[in-house]
């Protein structure tokens, strides 16, 4: 069973937000074989292509050694104003750059958005899967977790989800993410290999 390393960025700010309970729910049910990290995103400076020095700010550098040593990626986000929240589109835009060295580059990914609201944040995620196309994340695509009418009700008192069908769906959703990391990064190892074999076999026959 080999181990993946996860970051997990929560596009919530807000101390009891819902998104960071269920991002604590999918780090408490996936199995073991996914190391989930929480990568912080709230004092990230705002993207400034004039501050891609020699010296960028400190906190922008150490965002994106976080997120370039990890094997995939998990947002957890409500919608604002049917589109993602700035503060997730700040992170996203500077782990992107400098251009062709975005730290995003290859990683599998799963989206979850949730919101008290009845779509589940559904436009945010797909922005965020709009981003992750360009950005070359391969993203899950099922079970697709736009989860509505999430409420203080969903959690009992220590944070944790409710016996339920949120809680099913979570279930679900991080044990299928479990082997949509593992099954990208298997496919691309046997790919690489059958890259070198081609190679090795063009050379034997020139
Ligand atoms: C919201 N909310 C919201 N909900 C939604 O379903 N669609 C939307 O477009 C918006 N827009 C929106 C804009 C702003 C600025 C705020 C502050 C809120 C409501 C939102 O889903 C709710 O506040 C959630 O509780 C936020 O998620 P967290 O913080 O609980 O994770």
């Amino acid at each position: 069973m080999t181990t993946r390393n996860v970051a997990v960025v929560v596009g919530s700010l807000r101390k009891e937000s819902f998104n960071r309970k269920l991002a604590n729910a999918v780090i408490a049910i996936a199995p073991p074989a996914l190391r989930m990290t929480t990568v912080p995103i709230g004092d990230l400076p705002l993207y400034n292509q004039d501050l891609e020095t020699e010296s960028p700010p400190a906190e922008w550098v150490a965002f994106r050694d976080a997120i370039r040593g990890m094997d995939a990626l998990l947002f957890v986000t409500p919608e604002y104003n049917r589109s993602m929240p700035g503060a997730l589109k700040n992170a996203i835009d500077v782990g992107s750059r400098p251009y062709g060295k975005s730290v995003w580059d290859k990683k599998p990914a799963a989206i979850v958005t949730a919101s008290p609201g009845s779509i589940g944040g559904a436009l945010s995620n797909h922005q965020i899967r709009q981003s992750c196309v360009f950005l070359n994340m391969p993203v899950m695509q099922q079970p697709e977790a736009y989860l509505g009418h999430v409420s203080d009700d969903s959690f009992d008192d220590s944070g944790c989800l409710r016996d339920g069908p949120l809680k099913e769906l979570v279930t679900k959703l991080a044990h299928a993410f479990h082997d949509w990391v593992d099954m990208i990064h298997r496919s691309r190892a046997a790919l690489a290999e059958d890259s070198a074999h081609n190679a090795q076999a063009a050379k034997a026959h020139a």
